[in-house]
C-alpha cells in the first residue's frame, strides 16, 4: 500500500516544476516554435504547475485492471532476456537492453523513455523497459535507476534529446546493431508529454507512444498540426487524466494518420509495475512487433481481436 501511495504521488504531485518561469512560448494558432522545448517540464505539449489543477479531471472509480501489487523482477518474457543498467556515455540516464547481444546481428529499433512526473527515477519502469528490451530493443531513459529522493528536479525535452543524440553518435552500438530508422520516443504521463515535445520537429523519431496522457490544454492541441508519424496512446480508462484529453487528441490528429487509442480500466497508474509490464507491456511488445517488424501475430493482436480479448477498448484508424 505504501508503495502503491508513493507509486502515486511519485506520478501525479510535481508532474510539473514548482519554480515559475516566465512562460516564453505563447500558445496561439500559427505560432509554431522551432524547438519543442518549451518552458515546463515536459515540453511545449506540456503545461506548468500552476495550471495542473485547472486541467487534472481524472475521474474516480473501479480500477479492475490496476495491477494488485508490485510485480516479480524477470529478464522479460521475450527472446533476447534483457537488463537495466547505466552507461557513463550518457549520464543521468538508464540503459535497458539485451544483456547479450543478439546473435545474427540482429537489427534493433531504438527507444527514448520519459517517466511519469518527468522524474529523474526509470528504476520505476523497469518492469516494463526490460520486458520491451527482451523482444531486441534498445532504450534509453531519461534518469538513473534509483532517481534521485525528493525528486525536485524533472527531465527536460533535451534529457530524451540526449539519448536520440547518443544513439545517433553511434553510442549505442556496445549493445548490438541499432536501427536509427525505427526510432520511437514514448513515456509515461509527463513523459509521455515530452515524448511529444521531443518529437516535434525531429525527423528522426518515426513513432510517438504516449501512455495514460494526452495534451491537457485545449489551447496547445493546435501544435498536433506538426505531429507527422503515428501515435499510439495506451490509456487507463475513465479514471485516467489522459482520457478525456486523449480523445481530443486522437480526433484531431492530421487527416490519414495512422492512429491508435486503446483504453484498459487502470486509472493513471498503467500496470507498469506488474510482472513484465503487466497488459500494458504486452500491448506495447505488440505494438511495436507490428510497426517495426512487421510482425503478423504482432498486429492481429492489436487490431483483430487480441486487445479486446484482454479487455483494451480499441480505436484505430489508417493503418
Ligand atoms: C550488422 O548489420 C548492419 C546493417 O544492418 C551492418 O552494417 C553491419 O556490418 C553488420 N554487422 C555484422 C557483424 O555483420
Ligand atoms: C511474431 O511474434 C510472435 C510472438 O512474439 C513470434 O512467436 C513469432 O516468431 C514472430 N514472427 C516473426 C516472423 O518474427
Amino acid at each position: 500500500m505504501v508503495q502503491f501511495y508513493t507509486f502515486l504521488l511519485l506520478v501525479l504531485a510535481p508532474l510539473f516544476p514548482t519554480s515559475a518561469l516566465a512562460q516564453t512560448f505563447k500558445p496561439d494558432p500559427g505560432n509554431f516554435p522551432v524547438k519543442g522545448d518549451g518552458d515546463f517540464a515536459g515540453g511545449i505539449f506540456s503545461l506548468s504547475l500552476s495550471d495542473l489543477g485547472k486541467y487534472t479531471t481524472g475521474g474516480s472509480g473501479p480500477t479492475p485492471e490496476a495491477p494488485s501489487g508490485a510485480g516479480t523482477k524477470t529478464s522479460g518474457s521475450g527472446p533476447y532476456p534483457a537488463r537495466m543498467l547505466t552507461d557513463s556515455t550518457l549520464p543521468g540516464h538508464t540503459i535497458f537492453a539485451p544483456k547479450a547481444i543478439p546473435a545474427g546481428n540482429l537489427s534493433m529499433p531504438f527507444i527514448a523513455w520519459g517517466n511519469g512526473a518527468c522524474t529523474l527515477n526509470s528504476g520505476t519502469y523497469e518492469n516494463l523497459l526490460v520486458e520491451i528490451a527482451s523482444y531486441g530493443y534498445v532504450i534509453a531513459a531519461d534518469g538513473t535507476p534509483t532517481g534521485s529522493s525528493g525528486t525536485s528536479s524533472q527531465s527536460k525535452v533535451q534529457d530524451m534529446r540526449d539519448s536520440l543524440d547518443w544513439a545517433f553518435a553511434g553510442k549505442a552500438a556496445k549493445y548490438g546493431n541499432i536501427d536509427l530508422t525505427k526510432v520511437t520516443t514514448a513515456g509515461h504521463s509527463c513523459g509521455g508529454l515530452e515524448a511529444m515535445s521531443t518529437a516535434y520537429h525531429d525527423a528522426r523519431v518515426k513513432r510517438i507512444m504516449m501512455f495514460n496522457i494526452a495534451i491537457f490544454q485545449d489551447d496547445r492541441r493546435y501544435l498536433l498540426a506538426e505531429i507527422k508519424v503515428p501515435v499510439a496512446y495506451l490509456i487507463g480508462g475513465k479514471t485516467d487524466m489522459g482520457y478525456s484529453t486523449s480523445a481530443k487528441d486522437y480526433a484531431l490528429l492530421n487527416a490519414g494518420l495512422p492512429k491508435l487509442r486503446v483504453n484498459l480500466e487502470t486509472g493513471h497508474g498503467g500496470t507498469f509495475s506488474a510482472t513484465n509490464g503487466g497488459k500494458q507491456g504486452k500491448a506495447a511488445v505488440n505494438y511495436l512487433e507490428w510497426q517495426w517488424r512487421d510482425n503478423a501475430t504482432a498486429k492481429a493482436y492489436i487490431l483483430n481481436g487480441g486487445l479486446v480479448k484482454d479487455n483494451w477498448v480499441v480505436e484505430q484508424a489508417n493503418w
